[in-house]
């Protein structure tokens, strides 16, 4: 079954990374540093901090805790949770399909279109009310969101100064970061053009099929929240934290790490997971044959993307208990997972 919902997977003890769709690389006038860094600095950053808190509530004893200590940790809960939740749509809602570079020009589909037509009077209304929002929270922080209300029977743009503000009982379909986190680093301070530019990469396929999900009609859609390639079977892949579990412990049947990296892309990498050994997604024929039989295989690429998803089906076809890692060595920088520098020292040349 494809499982790779906008919602909590596994343990709810740990609230666990969701892997970015978009390929930073890929993406029209926004940049790779740009959007690396702001998934694993300020979502992963907020994400470690929402785990951190939630470990600390979790070990308290209510009847001693002094009432600003309450308050404290859960005001910051309350933040660190909607920052971790509005990245997710944010981050979801950019990219095109993963397999070529957004075009920019598509427009809203099917029932979102209807909706935003019955809402907004026109899906251009709806645009011009939204990027206005937006821009007017240039130079401060802030989200502009457009989220679906049951209450209010209707689609609505709703603007939020901080993590912790939604309309109550709202759905986020939409969400645009106007922290200047979001763009400083390729806009400087115009934040103006870099509303345009992010709307420019919208994928509508997946804000529609939120919105299918937000009125309950959406349960067709998980596979369109799973990394572009990565391999269809739930068993075929291994999330950052469960990497993180077996590699922390002291379990013997360590898995054998393998860094999977297109010729093309290491120039873009500077470091990977201790212990992996680098190969040439090309030369799996030849390097398959040091694999050894019976211990578990993790294999990661850069983002998770087909570069790991292929190479799995293929060692999994030759009978390896081969998993790749969901969301690649950027959803392990996320949790703050350790690394060393890069060695390529065994990756086959041509
Ligand atoms: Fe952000």
């Amino acid at each position: 079954m494809l499982s790779m919902p906008p919602r909590q997977l596994g343990a709810p003890a740990t609230v666990m990374v969701r892997p970015l769709l978009l390929k930073p690389q890929w993406m029209n006038g926004l940049s790779e540093r740009l959007l690396v860094s702001h998934y694993v600095n300020n979502y992963g950053g907020a994400l470690r901090r929402l785990n951190t808190i939630r470990a600390r509530l979790a070990a308290l004893e209510w009847a001693r805790v002094p009432v600003f200590e309450t308050n404290g940790l859960k005001r910051e809960e309350l933040i660190a949770a909607g920052s971790v939740i509005l990245h997710e749509v944010y981050f979801d809602s950019l990219g095109g399909h993963g397999d070529n570079p957004p075009t920019g020009l598509e427009e809203p589909k099917a029932e979102l279109a209807l909706a935003l037509e019955r809402d907004f009077g026109s899906v251009m209304a709806w645009r011009a009310e939204f990027t206005t929002m937006a821009k007017a929270l240039a130079g401060g922080s802030g989200w502009a969101i457009l989220a679906w209300s049951d209450r209010l029977g209707r689609l609505v743009n709703q603007w939020a100064a901080d993590h912790a503000h939604g309309l109550a009982a709202a759905i986020p379909i939409l969400a645009l970061d106007m922290y200047e986190h979001a763009y400083h680093l390729d806009f400087g301070a115009k934040a103006g053009v870099y509303v345009d530019q992010a709307m420019a990469n919208l994928n509508w396929e997946r804000i529609g099929a939120r919105y299918r999900l937000a009125i309950g009609e959406g349960a067709e859609d998980d596979k369109l929240f799973l990394p572009f390639g990565a391999p269809a079977q739930e068993e075929a892949r291994i999330s950052a934290e469960e990497l993180k579990t077996v590699l922390d412990g002291d379990d013997d049947r360590q898995p054998l790490l393998l860094d999977l990296c297109l010729p093309r892309d290491l120039p873009r990498r500077t470091d990977m997971l201790a212990g992996a050994t680098m190969h040439a997604p090309a030369a799996l024929p030849s390097w398959v044959k040091e694999l050894p039989r019976g211990r578990p295989i993790v294999v990661y690429c850069i983002c998770g993307f087909q570069v790991s998803g292929t190479a799995v089906t293929e060692l999994r076809q030759r009978g390896y208990d081969a998993t790749a890692l969901v969301g690649g060595i950027t959803a392990w920088h996320a949790i703050g997972g350790t690394t060393v520098p890069l060695d390529a020292s065994t990756y086959e040349d041509g």
